[in-house]
């Protein structure tokens, strides 16, 4: 492909193109994503020059505010969790001027009338209508409700229409396959699929949007990129924190349906996808659900063998006492929900037939941090080596997501010396070296990207669905089985033994992260 075509959304933030006039209409506006993710986005997005100056916010939320609360409340939240401090009282104030709120219950349709209202006076301000983009950062119990009302409101404009309406979801997409299914249904009598961004923040990290350049742009990779020369796949995200103040939320979840079937799941389609014939929505998407499609559904027999859940117990995380999850406030005593999660997928393809993924995820381990590592086969014959009676070392591609962002690859070099010592040795790439910058915050890139109106980094209806069905059959396996129980791990350990056990059976072994 022409990595310099302009289509190529990779490129945009590099152009710093500007947006187009847009209102972002922020669903759930008194609560914590907007404080600490939503407003900070947008305000350092207004400081790289990267929204149009016709670009307006209107809070929706229940709290009795006054434009002026809702700002004030607004800039308390740049102010603490913007990246960049401290924060600059020009582009604060030019944002701040274009910020408002409307007062309202979600199930009460004059809100979304007094919402009509100032859209249409935004739109007779600004001369033209920007486009409306309206973000669901509310309980997923509301999402129903907001969606139905602006459709008997009449505020969201159609595909290509001046002052065309986007909708951007927030995980969780759904708790399974029926109640996404149900959702999708839901959205498109007000949406049409090109209209919905269902948000994966993974997606929006640079050094996952870098996964897709380093394959495609860098010749020399491609060509290894497949099961003759890669022997597996692992793929870790790590935390170091506990479930904190989400105890009640974490109960109804766990790992699988809070970072599998989102986080984890795009990260092994964005390894694994096929080069898409264009850098567009639709042909990444169609590129990452032919992936989905091609990983084989496990029976509970399959599940039992290929995939361990884990719960921390209590234990010590960086030299600090954490308490075991059982005891977190708002989890039953007597829970049976994973913290952890370690499994083996194939994807029964012409490029991965044989080829294991390991994909693992848990709270209270050692530290957090996140990898996909990609595991050469290693040299066919092997002089050193064996004459030593050392197994071969298998060159390692590792792809650092965070928080020390980059990549490197491990090989085998002869140390100096008269006695023939071989040791591995890195070649290195770091972010915050190479580029001396800092890398703007996934919502930023997404966000943005909504505003402009490309889909690409955000999942589909059908990729949803997919990834839903191959979580229902683990959480199915498990509920169905009255003795199923998650393995208890101690908090800083990296999961439970059984973990280990999975991947030694296969003759591997988890790379030290
Ligand atoms: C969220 C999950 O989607 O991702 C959280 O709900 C998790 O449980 C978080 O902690 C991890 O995101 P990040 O960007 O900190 O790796």
């Amino acid at each position: 492909m022409n990595g310099d075509t302009p289509e190529n959304p990779l490129r945009k933030g590099l152009e710093l193109q500007e947006a187009g006039p847009c209102t972002v209409i922020i669903f759930g506006a008194s609560g914590d994503l907007t404080r600490r993710k939503l407003l900070p986005a947008l305000y350092n997005l207004a400081r790289d020059g990267l929204l149009h100056p016709d670009t307006s916010v209107v809070g929706l939320a229940r709290r009795p505010w006054s434009d002026e609360e809702f700002r004030s409340e607004m800039r308390k939240g740049v102010e603490t969790y913007s990246r960049s401090q401290p924060v600059e009282e020009e582009v604060w104030n030019a944002l701040a001027g274009d910020i408002s709120y409307v007062q309202g219950e979600f199930g009460d349709l004059e809100a979304y009338e007094a919402l009509g209202r100032r859209l249409q006076e935004l739109d007779a301000e600004r001369g033209e209508p920007g486009c409306r983009l309206f973000y669901l950062a509310t309980p997923p119990s509301a999402y129903e409700t907001i969606l139905a009302n602006l459709k008997t409101a009449g505020v969201v404009r159609g595909r290509n229409e001046p002052g065309e309406g986007r909708i951007i979801v927030e995980k969780p997409f759904g708790r399974d396959r029926e109640s996404a299914r149900r959702l999708n249904h839901a959205v498109h009598q007000t949406f049409l699929e090109d209209q919905v961004y269902r948000i994966d923040h993974y997606l929006g990290k640079e050094t996952v949007q870098n996964l897709l350049v380093f394959r495609l742009e860098n010749g020399i990779f491609e060509p290894l990129w497949n099961r003759r020369y890669v022997d597996h796949v692992q793929i870790t995200v790590a935390e170091a924190e506990g479930v904190g103040t989400r105890g009640g939320f974490y109960e109804e979840v766990g790992v699988a349906r809070d970072m599998l079937q989102n986080h984890l799941l795009q990260l092994l389609t964005l390894v694994a996808m096929e080069p898409p014939v264009r850098f567009d929505a639709k042909a990444v998407r169609d590129e990452k659900v032919k992936v989905l499609e091609a990983i084989p559904l496990p029976d509970p027999a399959e599940v039992a063998r290929s995939v361990v859940r884990g719960q921390y117990a209590a234990g010590m995380v960086g030299g600090v006492e954490a308490a075991g999850y059982r005891k977190e406030k708002g989890v039953d005593p007597d829970s049976n929900t994973e913290t952890y999660l370690a499994a083996r997928f194939t994807i029964e393809n012409w490029r991965w037939a044989g080829t294991p993924f390991y994909l693992r995820s848990g709270k209270r381990l050692p530290k957090r941090d996140s990898e996909i590592t990609i595991v050469f086969k290693a040299a066919p014959h092997n002089f050193f080596a064996a004459g030593r009676g050392e197994s071969p070392r298998p060159n390692l591609l590792r792809l650092r997501i965070q928080p020390l962002e980059g990549i490197s690859l491990r090989i085998q070099s002869k140390s100096p010396g008269q006695a023939f010592h071989i040791d591995d040795v890195r070649m290195d790439f770091n972010y915050a070296t190479s580029f001396g910058r800092e890398s703007p915050e996934a919502y930023e890139h997404l966000l943005l990207d909504a505003i402009q109106g490309d889909p690409t980094l955000f999942a589909r209806e059908d990729e949803v669905e997919l990834s839903w069905k191959l979580v229902d059959r683990l959480v199915g396996a498990w509920s169905g089985d009255s003795r199923s129980r998650p393995h208890p791990y101690e908090a800083g350990a990296w999961g439970p033994v059984e973990a280990d056990e999975l991947i030694e059976a296969d003759g591997r072994r988890w790379v030290r992260i």
